[in-house]
């Protein structure tokens, strides 16, 4: 489905209806430079016994991607926006890497709408000014050379070693979708993360139950940031997923889907 919002087409999925209307609905966020597929069997599993709403960020997948940056405060107006749009909140916001900095982001500027909190494999802390750097010379490697140079600078980082080997299919659509993602897109992001203040005040004020899920192998955000985010979350569980690398969605999503049906069974039924 698309909408129009802040002067932006935006894509998204919206499943599930009847009954599972009446429980907290799950709002899936996915990072950079990928798109909604990211939680493709998420979206299957729990849409069967929730509402489950999953846009593509602007600049990513199927929306529009105007020139940036993409402030994350922005995107999480975005956000607020489809809830409204759609009447869902409050919502449990899972956010993935980018898309969990768009989570804090939200969280400040919009509590009332989040009953609970899934973070996988993100951070709470700013780009160091080196990071800032390496942002800046990303989006203009992207703008001069397109998508394939920001394939060149993160696929081989994204997945854990044994899911390039074992699982072909799943590595080649991560590749295909940080493909397919506009230049005007990655570069807003990639600028509009350099630009992002630092979350972690808000750790210890967080009172919705948190669920933080992380990849032992994750190269990209490694595994004691979301040690460290459980660590200051009072009302949090923590799992770190063995074999997986930044997108255990994807590389075990089986696992994931277990772990997420307990959560909102636990704390949303
Ligand atoms: C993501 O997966 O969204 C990115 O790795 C986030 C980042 O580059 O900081």
């Amino acid at each position: 489905m698309e909408i129009q919002i802040n002067n932006l087409r935006i894509f998204f999925l919206d499943e599930g209806s009847g009954e599972k209307t009446a429980r907290v609905p799950l709002l899936f966020v996915h990072g950079f430079p990928l798109n909604h597929e990211i939680w493709s069997s998420q979206i299957q599993t729990l849409s069967a016994t929730h509402r489950v709403i999953a846009p593509d960020l602007r600049g990513h997948g199927k929306s529009d991607a105007p020139p940036g940056p993409y402030k994350i405060e922005q995107m999480a107006d975005d956000l607020k926006a489809l809830i409204d749009a759609r009447r869902c909140g409050p919502v449990m916001m899972i956010g993935h890497s980018m898309g969990g900095y768009i989570t804090f982001a939200f969280l400040r500027r919009y509590p009332k709408l989040i009953a609970g909190l899934g973070l996988v494999c993100t951070r709470p802390g700013a780009d160091a000014p080196e990071g800032k750097t390496n942002r800046e010379n990303l989006a203009q490697r992207v703008e001069k050379d397109g998508s394939i140079a920001v394939v060149d600078a993160m696929f081989p980082k994204m997945l854990a070693p044994t899911t390039y080997a074992e699982q072909l299919d799943a590595s080649e659509s991560i590749r295909r979708m940080m493909l397919a993602t506009p230049v005007a897109g990655i570069a807003g992001a990639s600028r509009g993360m350099a630009l992002r203040s630092d979350s972690s005040d808000l750790l210890p004020t967080i009172k919705v139950p948190t669920l933080i899920i992380t990849g032992a192998k994750d190269q990209l955000i490694p595994p004691k940031e979301s040690e460290n985010i459980a660590n200051q979350i009072p009302n949090s569980t923590l799992h770190v997923i063995s074999g997986a690398g930044h997108l255990p969605s994807v590389e075990k999503a089986g696992e994931v889907n277990r772990i997420l049906m307990e959560f909102v069974t636990k704390n949303f039924t």
